[in-house]
């Protein structure tokens, strides 16, 4: 295809050559032109003109979609009936087979398909061999459980409505409405999601292409059997069809071969004026508007159409490498949400508008509704309405749907260096003896593109990496990874056994043929995608990965996969065309925003079953979908070295969390550019609190390996990692427990005090899991003080030297110079840490910990540490100490919280010399000043061991010290310090 398009547009290399130089240049702005516009992407703008209409038409115009009443029937917590669409130009009505399923979660899924396409009744054009239905498998890919049938009854009918009671003790409502069909979702009396309240609901029907003549129509003028606007019927109103069957873009022509058959919906949330969520946008964590009132600060809807976009631009709506269709709105005591699951590109539109102007939201708190309107492609309509009422349990249900993130091997959760390139296997060892005389600790170094041959992955360039064995060999000396790219492209060269085999397999992304193989060009020129929604293909990509298949990869070599967008240098929209055919028949469009995550699933099950006893993968990912967050961690793709991505690099992050992404950063130092000295310090000490910590470089950029930056700058430096390292047993930890209930590992103001509505929208400081570890970084140039804001009446202390930050609702300004990082420790938690230096995590395994307990205005403290070997799965079978430390009553006391298995035993014995080596209470009492000794009680014996007490000065407070208490971190024990 490459040559082809190279011949027919007579593009020539060095035109090639051009465009690949551009992606190495220096740093610059996003080019609009690359990327479509809502108004440039048919069905956007059709359903954008559709909300137009209704909105324009709104005392004479209804929505024609109405349920057929003979058809209700709600059986085991699941209602069916068909949906009835009229059609302006026909008596036909439209069946469209309607299913709510009332989960035990509370959660109520809506879909609806389309009779026809479901029954393949429809005729595609082209002589096209794809599918007829509505693509149906979105879920299959999405969701792994949550699906159970709950109760549900009816509680009225009537022509007009039907009434389910669904949800704990039946305590929700649906109130399906049958004409015009929308639903009213009702919890504690209160209409909370609206879905079709505008009527927006737009489902393309399926209908022959018909030849028209071109008529000219002058303005204002009536075509015969036609109504005027005012008179219209209940039907589909007019919309603008040039693009139903054909559409063009940036040279590439899409020819549609089922037409036109966008789905689309208005949810609204009345009362609700946050809404969060849907990343992955480089912009605030609380949405912003889109359309309305004329004060919206963007034009364009938020677009999820996962994409390879040069140098993104801050503060904007336009589409970035990964999309999880995922909203939840707030308010003061309630959260709701809407997930929308389809895989094609889909856009949201936001409206917020006072609630006198919207009966709506009568008796609600917030005098503000926000109205959504999501519009995709192609798909069944599916959607799942969450109605909280918290944003704990908002995730929670989410992510029973969706899955939660897996236990990471603990060096994934530690520091990643990496750019492009290290240009030889002598580079990295270089580099890895650097890290040590500097005693700067990292875990994995990384490999980009440049160490294949010829970009052919699952190979080594054998001039540059002749021993990569040897390299990973002193690499593992240290405990230390080494993470290699594997991109889904595959060059297209003979005797490339990669290549070879897919071809000869069948097992690649098909042109719009569905017989020839797609070409495009990517990094190694001529390429072919492997087709990952094939089970064949997973299958055999997963045999790549053995050790005897890919030589010189070893048990310390992970894996990182970009570019899986599909990122495609001369596709439209830097992907694949849309009429692309995959396995299964389906048309690229239909699952384009699944694709990413099918690539890094294969990867990781690949890395799973290398090993005859399976090791924890590890698998980053630059593209993803709602799921991935279950098998691969992601980054926020190219960034810039510049202070604006990095203090949006922060909202982002937070919006992958809560929306049930937990393991996610941004490259540290920014991609493109060069980061100034300051910059790169302040990134570092921003990056160290981003769940997945890597630095990373473009290949123009200088080198800037902390040991390079020079003094202070590399010493500030080290600090801010060792500071990760001392607390990754706070990160372990939320970890752990985020793989059960999928919180948010970093969590924003309003997730952690949900009460609190000044904080609803600040998106610049965060928590920690639930440390009580809050941050503020720096992220602007030059600044040396931070505003941080305090939600609630508990006091705060600073982590190094506990002065005292208090003052609900209120900004505090603190000093921030340079090598300050601003970390408070909110009362009544206490953090587990380790406090000796190492060179890498794998090293502290067995290095004792500091227990720091801060006291509450109560003197009450609490905290969980969770621990296991860090690779294996051996955690499954209880080899693994998870315990629970409570500070009551003055006495400090830890309790076993795991549950036992058949590795338990083994596993207590190899960490039975791991102590507690410390133990530091801050706001200690001034009783404690005359105590000179607590007592411990371990395995039923008592002992005595000092304590030291420390006056605080009024504006720091007093600290105690309990210095090797002779407790261990797997035993039962108490320190009483009455
Ligand atoms: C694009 C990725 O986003 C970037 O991180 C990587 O360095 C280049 N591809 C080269 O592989």
């Amino acid at each position: 295809m490459a040559a082809i398009w190279y011949r027919q547009t007579g593009v020539s290399l060095v035109v090639l050559w051009v465009f690949l130089l551009s992606l190495f240049s220096a740093i610059g702005a996003v080019k609009h032109g690359d990327f479509k516009k809502c108004d440039q992407s048919g069905f956007c703008k059709r359903n954008r003109q559709y909300a137009d209409t209704a909105k324009a038409t709104a005392n004479s115009w209804a929505s024609p979609y109405k349920l057929d009443q003979p058809t209700i029937k709600l059986q085991n917590g699941k209602l069916t009936a068909t949906i009835l669409k009229s059609l302006e130009d026909s008596t036909e009505l439209v069946k469209l087979p309607l299913t709510v399923s009332f989960l035990k979660s509370g959660v109520a899924r809506i879909e609806i398909d389309e009779e026809k396409r479901q029954k393949g009744l429809i005729e595609l054009r082209h002589g096209s061999k794809v599918r007829k239905e509505r693509y149906n498998e979105a879920a299959d890919w999405a969701i792994v459980g949550g699906l159970d049938l709950g109760a549900a009854k009816i509680k009225a009918s009537d022509k007009t409505q039907t009434v389910v009671q669904f949800g704990p003790d039946y305590t929700y409502e649906a109130y399906i409405y049958h004409n015009p069909f929308r639903v009213d979702f009702m919890r504690d009396g209160k209409v909370h999601v609206k879905l079709n309240g505008k009527g927006y609901m737009n489902m393309e029907h399926w209908r022959p292409k018909i030849e028209k003549p071109i008529e000219e129509v002058k303005e204002g003028e009536v075509k015969e059997g036609e109504t005027k606007e005012s008179e219209a019927p209940a039907v589909e109103p007019s919309i603008d069809e040039s693009t139903w069957w054909e559409e063009t873009f940036g040279g590439n022509t899409d020819s549609k071969p089922r037409g036109p058959e966008s789905v689309a919906m208005d949810i609204a949330f009345p009362g609700y004026e946050y809404v969060f969520g849907i990343p992955s946008h480089a912009g605030p964590l609380s949405l912003r508007e889109t359309r309305g009132g004329g004060d919206e600060k963007y034009d364009e809807p938020y677009r999820m159409y996962n994409s390879d976009v040069f140098e993104y631009e801050m503060d904007s709506p336009m589409t970035l490498y990964g999309a999880i269709p995922f909203m939840q709105a707030h308010r003061k005591n309630s959260t709701v949400g809407a997930f929308w699951l389809n895989g094609a590109e889909t856009w949201v539109d936001i409206v917020k508008s006072k609630s006198g102007s919207n009966p709506l939201s009568l008796g609600t708190s917030s005098s503000i509704d926000t109205e959504t309107h999501w519009i995709s492609e192609t798909g069944v309509l599916d959607v799942f309405v969450l109605l909280g009422p918290s944003p704990k349990e908002i995730i929670k249900t989410y992510t029973d749907l969706t899955g939660t993130t897996s236990m990471p091997p603990q060096f994934a959760i530690a520091y990643h260096q990496c750019r492009w390139n290290y240009v030889t296997d002598e580079d990295v060892k270089d580099v890895d003896r650097k890290f040590d005389k500097f005693n700067i600790p990292f875990d994995v170094i990384w490999l980009d593109i440049e160490y294949t041959e010829g970009k052919k992955y699952f190979t080594w360039d054998k001039q540059t990496f002749p021993d990569p064995l040897g390299m990973q060999k002193q690499l593992d000396a240290h405990d230390r990874k080494l993470v290699a790219i594997i991109d889904p492209h595959i060059k297209n060269a003979a005797g490339y056994h990669v290549s070879d085999e897919l071809k000869s397999k069948d097992l690649a992304v098909k042109d719009k043929s569905g017989d020839n193989i797609y070409q495009g060009w990517c990094w190694p020129g001529d390429s072919h995608w492997s087709d990952c929604f094939n089970p064949t293909t997973r299958k055999w990509f997963e045999g790549l990965f053995k050790y005897k298949s890919w030589e010189g990869s070893a048990t310390n070599t992970f894996v990182w996969n970009d570019m899986n967008e599909p990122s495609v240098f001369n596709g439209p929209e830097v992907t694949m065309p849309k009429d692309n055919v995959h396995y299964g028949g389906w048309e690229h469009r239909d699952l384009h925003n699944i694709n990413g995550m099918t690539f890094h699933n294969a990867t990781y099950t690949a890395l799973l079953n290398r090993d005859k006893v399976p090791k924890r993968p590890f698998a980053l990912t630059r593209s993803f979908f709602a799921g991935s967050q279950r098998l691969s961690a992601m980054w926020t793709g190219d960034n810039q070295a510049d202070w604006s991505h990095l203090a949006t690099s922060i909202p982002m992050v937070l919006s992958l969390n809560i929306a049930g992404y937990p393991f996610s950063g941004a490259d540290v130092g920014g991609f493109f550019g060069n980061p100034s000295s300051e910059l790169l310090t302040r990134w570092y000490q921003a990056g160290i609190f981003y769940p997945f910590l890597r630095a990373h470089a473009h290949i123009d950029t200088r080198r800037r390996e902390p040991y390079l930056s020079g003094e202070p700058y590399t010493g500030i430096i080290t600090k801010a990692l060792r500071l990760r390292y001392s607390l990754l047993p706070v990160w372990y930890t939320a970890f752990y427990e985020s793989s059960k209930t999928g919180a948010p590992i970093v969590r924003p103001n309003y997730y952690v005090h949900p009460d609190d509505e000044t904080g609803f929208d600040i998106d610049d400081q965060f928590y920690i899991a639930g440390s009580g570890l809050l941050t503020k970084p720096v992220t602007a140039e030059g600044e040396t003080k931070v505003d941080v804001y305090i939600a609630d009446n508990e006091r705060y202390y600073d982590y190094f030297d506990y002065s005292i930050i208090a003052g609900a609702g209120e900004d505090h300004t603190l000093d921030a110079p340079l090598d300050k990082i601003t970390l408070l420790m909110q009362g009544g938690h206490i953090i587990p840490r380790k406090d000796r230096p190492r060179r890498s995590s794998g090293l502290m395994k067995y290095d004792p910990y500091t227990l720091v307990v801060v006291l509450d205005s109560k003197g009450y403290a609490n905290g969980t540490l969770y621990i296991d070997d860090g690779e294996s799965y051996d955690f499954v079978d209880g080899a693994h100490i998870y315990r629970s430390f409570e500070f009551k009553d003055n006495k400090l006391t830890s309790d076993n919280l795991s549950t036992s298995g058949r590795k338990t035993k083994e596993y207590l014995k190899s960490m039975s010399k791991v102590r507690i080596e410390r133990v530091i209470v801050v706001t200690a009492p001034s009783e404690w000043e005359s105590r000179k000794e607590v007592s411990v009680l371990q395995d039923g014996k008592k002992t005595k061991t000092q304590l030291f007490w420390h006056k605080g000065d009024g504006k720091k407070a007093s600290w105690a010290v309990v210095g090797n208490p002779g407790v261990f971190v797997g035993s039962s024990w108490s320190i009483d310090f009455s």
